[in-house]
């Protein structure tokens, strides 16, 4: 797909559901005993391959466009899937559902595509095995496919070396069904959305400093979920809103969770022009809309706590940075080597191509902004994140820019290049 600068974008945008929230919604309405009506739900191939698995599991899903339906069978309603359960795309799916699955008294295999093969599922392996799960990665290579077999879980104190709300939901979600307490401590506070939704099921949850424990379940209480616009997919255009010329957007009912909103900091250290209006909280979960105005940015270091709070836009913030005054560096975010792609590689390699002034570094990069971007061929590496931070690198470079496998943004934005279309004023 090509790309070419464009002069302004202005307007008002509804961005598409929250994407954890959305795997979350479906699986904590699954294991209610009753109905959970979900509205907003993102509508990307990683949460359709959530409720594909879970009605392999037998639960019944109603995918009505603007609602779904999850006929939630209780704690212990899942049966075994007589065929491979598919993941897809999505490392979200795989390490929560892994943490059901532990539990369950049936077998399970897992699955997921190429990326998802390539992805470390020891960091649920190792702490599931403690609690006493049986799983076993074919090849013993501790990548998908995995075998499951469902045992009785003992909960555990897990420290774990990573901040991963994938890694912690997954422990928390074995949990529901460990003897005891089960808490994890992680190194720095990842995103919450799970221990928000327990306590909307109806599960105490005891939260203090970075450790979070609960203890075994009864019984998980249907609910009705509106989820936020999802922060990380506003992300591109709050970005694009304040390097393009003469723009200004604003980007509706986005979620600004504090465990998520690390990139609204990062743009007001930044010198950006952004506002938040309609503050609103809907249990839990705040949400507000966001306007962005083009601005003169200044760079900044993003490292340590931060990094979790927007693991995700740190491709798109690389770009911002590529329009700073002055040096950005990004530390502490090794991370990124094991998400959908090798994001620090890709990112380094497709600015350099673009002529940033760009350096790798070992757990990040340091980016000298001031530099134009000119147009060149970007390999998205089927990474919906880095089709989309380069779809709005090419609004400000010279040429054209063409991007190869675009259409992986259906992970997480599948109207993408329709919102953006819609922006642009020529
Ligand atoms: C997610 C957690 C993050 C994030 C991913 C979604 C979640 O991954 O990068 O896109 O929904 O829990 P890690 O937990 O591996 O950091």
């Amino acid at each position: 797909m090509n790309f070419q600068s464009v002069s302004s974008l202005q307007g008002e945008i509804q961005i598409p559901g929250d994407k954890s929230i959305s795997h979350r919604a479906i699986m904590f309405g699954a294991l209610a005993l009753g109905t959970t009506e979900i509205y907003n739900f993102l509508q990307g191939a990683d949460c359709l391959s959530t409720i594909h698995c879970f009605q392999k599991l037998g639960i019944e899903i109603e995918n009505l466009g603007s609602l779904i339906k999850v006929h939630g069978k209780g704690l212990h309603g899942l049966c075994a899937s007589s065929s491979i359960l598919d993941v897809g795309n999505s490392g979200t799916t795989a390490r929560l559902i892994t943490g059901i699955l532990a539990a369950q008294p049936f077998a399970s295999v897992l699955t997921g595509d190429e990326s998802i093969q390539r992805r470390p599922m020891d960091r649920i392996i190792t702490p599931l095995s403690m609690m006493g799960a049986s799983i076993t990665s074919h090849k013993k290579t501790r990548y998908c496919p995995l075998s499951i077999e469902g045992k009785s879980l003992t909960g555990i104190h897990y420290d774990s070396p990573v901040a991963s709300a994938q890694v912690k939901s997954s422990i928390l979600l074995a949990g529901l069904y460990a003897n005891g307490t089960t808490s994890v401590t992680e190194p720095y506070v990842s995103r919450n959305h799970t221990e928000l939704m327990l306590e909307q099921f109806g599960v105490p949850v005891i939260t203090h400093n970075t450790t979070v424990s609960i203890s075994t379940a009864s019984k998980l209480y249907h609910q009705k979920i509106i989820v936020p616009g999802d922060i990380s997919s506003a992300a591109f255009f709050m970005v694009a809103g304040l390097i393009v010329p003469n723009s200004c957007i604003r980007i509706q009912n986005v979620g600004i969770n504090p465990t998520r909103s690390g990139i609204l900091d990062v743009c007001i250290a930044m010198g950006a022009n952004i506002t938040l209006e309609n503050k609103k909280t809907d249990i839990g979960e705040p949400t507000a809309d966001i306007i962005v105005k083009t601005s003169n940015l200044k760079g900044t270091i993003i490292s340590g706590e931060m990094i979790p709070r927007l693991i995700d836009e740190i491709p798109i913030l690389a770009v911002m940075a590529c329009f700073a005054d002055g040096e950005t560096i990004i530390k502490d975010a090794k991370e990124l080597k094991v998400k959908e792609s090798n994001r620090l590689d890709i990112i380094v390699k497709n600015l350099s191509a673009m002529g940033a002034d760009i350096t790798a570094t070992d757990d990040g990069m340091i980016i000298r902004g001031g530099k134009p971007l000119h147009g060149t061929t970007i390999d998205s590496n089927n990474d919906h994140r880095i089709a989309m931070s380069f779809a709005i690198a090419s609004l400000v470079a010279d040429g054209v820019t063409a991007i190869q496998n675009a259409e992986c943004v259906a992970i997480s934005y599948p109207n993408f290049y329709h919102d953006l279309a819609y922006l642009i004023r020529t």
